[in-house]
């Protein structure tokens, strides 16, 4: 198979955890007779410095033309201070958009050999994390208008929140659809006590159960399914809530199996081209110190192969590859256990060398 992939590496510790996502794809091609087309795309701070614009025409333009973009991280304290509308984010938001990639997929899953990592207590750990959140990524408050307006005297600012029937019903499917092919739970979130966008929201999601009759629907009150994250998390199958609850939940969600530094993300909207990044920002404190954990950007560029390449005996691999390096007790800095004579059995590891390692523990058919 060839497939040209669009790479944007992005800032702070983006263009080191890209790299190793890259050489896991190479070796991939590799060993199954791939051939992958990369093409450099800047978008965020990087972008900013170059073009004045933290995503120009021309860098969508790429994207839109691969077959799927890979993302490592964007953004800085270096460009904070930029208005809202020039800062690195809005080149991701730009990009999610100009893509069309309304499903946002963040599974949230205990690695066994890193439960010892998780902040929870051992009894909640045991009864196992397995889920996945089903984010809407490209509407809602983050695309809204926002404005600071003066009003007697003092500065007013406002972010409208908007969700039309047709936006709802397109990611409650993909929610429906993806607890199909897992446990058949699915739990509505939002904050229909307050906001007409979540009574819009839980009155769409009910009127398609009735499409999906195996799928059994739970609501759930986004301030409650906060607090059931650390309390039960085992309880949760598959979750779909709106942009701004989505981006919050899933860091949550992340930070309970143990580190955000391993969770990966896949958008895709109608097509087959897709966005996939980590779910963790561009941490530019430690930026260039060959420190970053880049499992969460290998896991997904194993993402990009399942889902948009269809080529789920390579993703399959690289997950087991990932597996086994963990098994022999290789953890970067972020994922290493608190405990004394638990860190005696690991081995710290830098960014570099965890690239390698998944790399030589790739095996086909595994
Ligand atoms: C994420 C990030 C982004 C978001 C930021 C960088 C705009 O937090 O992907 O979760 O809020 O969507
Ligand atoms: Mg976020």
């Amino acid at each position: 198979m060839e497939k040209n992939i669009a790479v944007i590496r992005g800032d702070g510790i983006g263009p080191e955890i890209a790299n190793e996502a890259i050489g896991v794809l190479d070796r991939v091609a590799e060993l199954y007779g791939h051939k992958w087309n990369y093409t450099d795309a800047d978008m965020g701070g990087c972008a900013i410095d170059k073009y004045g614009d933290p995503l120009p025409q021309s860098e969508l333009d790429k994207c839109l033309a691969s077959d799927s973009v890979l993302l490592g991280a964007v953004g800085g304290n270096k460009w904070n201070s930029m208005p809202g509308d020039k800062r690195p984010e809005k080149g991701l938001l730009r990009l999610r958009e100009g893509m069309g990639v309304y499903s946002n997929n963040r599974p949230a899953k205990i690695w066994p050999q890193l439960a010892s990592a998780s902040p929870l207590n051992a009894d909640i750990v045991s009864r196992g994390i397995d889920f996945i959140i089903v984010r809407e990524l490209i509407g809602g408050i983050y695309f809204g208008s926002h404005t600071t307006n003066e009003v007697d005297g003092e500065k007013v600012a406002v972010d409208e929140l908007r969700y039309s029937e047709s936006e709802i019903e397109r990611i409650g499917r993909i929610g429906f659809e993806t607890a199909l092919k897992r446990g058949k739970k699915l739990c509505s979130v939002e904050k229909s006590n307050v906001l007409d966008s979540s009574r819009l929201w839980k009155a769409t999601m009910h009127r398609l159960a009735e499409e999906y009759p195996e799928v059994e629907l739970t609501d759930m009150l986004v301030d409650n399914c906060a607090m059931q994250i650390v309390k039960n998390p085992a309880q949760f199958d598959v979750v779909v809530t709106e942009n701004m609850f989505g981006d919050i939940l899933s860091d949550e969600a992340s930070m309970i199996t143990g580190s955000i530094g391993m969770i990966p993300s896949s958008s895709l909207g109608d097509g087959t081209c897709g966005l996939y990044e980590p779910i963790h920002g561009s941490a530019p404190d430690i930026a260039g110190m060959d420190i970053a954990n880049p499992i969460g950007t290998i896991l997904s560029a194993a993402m990009m192969l399942r889902f948009s390449f269809d080529l789920a005996d390579e993703a399959d691999a690289i997950e087991s590859a990932v597996g086994a390096v963990l098994d022999k007790g290789y953890r970067t800095a972020d994922i290493m256990p608190a405990d004394e004579n638990e860190q005696k059995k690991c081995q710290k590891v830098g960014c570099r060398e965890m690239g390698n390692l998944i790399k030589e523990n790739l095996t086909k058919g595994r």
